[in-house]
């Protein structure tokens, strides 16, 4: 469903060029269950959020479902991100000044629902994280785990076809993280959704089906498991 060539990101820094991307091509397939590691600065963050449409690679070609996505304007790949992808940062990223609820149902604004059917949405994702009975709590009032359960709620308010998660265990003891994997593999198993999950954690291997690592912007291996 995802297929990329030859991906290529530069940064440049003044007279300092950053090849943070030198030639990856990937294929995935709808329902994979994908791992991307390797060693801080090999890439990974780079690639998933060029994959993800988040940022243009300075070379290279993405095509998803069959569109040639990069030829898509700005307002276009917004539109397209809100439909097909949802993202789980390291970091949780949810609003402080918003209820776990309204930090989840978000994404299903944006795109248009209806509040009322916004929020029977929310609360049901909610639910399936075991968070119903924490709806109304701001995140500050709530555990790491709590907060990427709520991340995780939020990043599937739209029913997305691929789920983008940059080491979204970074913060959370093995209990919450085997929580939140769990989690990704039961969403991957009953909906068929595809997880595209960056980890620098070797045990996490157990839950992909594939693993990608980077090094230096290349990969440098890539294996079924
Ligand atoms: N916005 C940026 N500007 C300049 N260099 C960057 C930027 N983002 C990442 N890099 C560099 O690109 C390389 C890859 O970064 P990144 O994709 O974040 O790696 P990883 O997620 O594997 O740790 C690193 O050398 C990093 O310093
Ligand atoms: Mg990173």
């Amino acid at each position: 469903m995802i297929t990329a060539k030859n991906l290529k990101r530069i940064y440049t820094m003044g007279l300092v060029q950053v090849h943070a991307l030198n030639g990856v091509s990937i294929d995935i397939g709808t329902g994979e269950f994908v791992g991307i590691t390797g060693a801080s600065g090999s890439g990974k963050s780079t690639l998933l959020h060029i994959l993800g449409l988040l940022d243009d690679p300075t070379e290279g070609e993405i095509m998803i479902g069959g569109e040639d996505v990069l030829g898509f304007s700005d307002s276009r790949k917004g539109r397209f991100r809100l439909r097909k992808f949802g993202f789980i940062f390291q970091d949780y990223a949810l609003v402080p000044e918003l209820s776990a609820l309204e930090n989840v149902i978000l994404p299903a604004i944006a795109r248009g629902i209806p509040l009322p059917e916004a929020r029977a949405s929310g609360g049901e994702y909610l639910d399936r994280v075991e968070l119903s009975a924490r709806r109304d709590h701001l995140p500050a009032e709530l555990s790491g785990g709590e907060q990427q359960r709520v991340a995780i709620a939020r990043a599937l308010v739209n029913n997305p076809d691929v789920l983008f998660a940059d080491e979204p265990c970074a913060n959370l003891d093995s209990t919450n993280s085997r929580k939140v994997l769990d989690l990704f593999r039961q969403i991957n198993e009953e909906l068929n959704q595809t997880v595209i999950m960056v980890s620098h954690e070797d045990w996490h291997r157990e839950y992909f089906d594939r693993v990608i690592r980077l090094r230096d912007g290349k990969i440098e291996h890539e294996e079924t498991l």
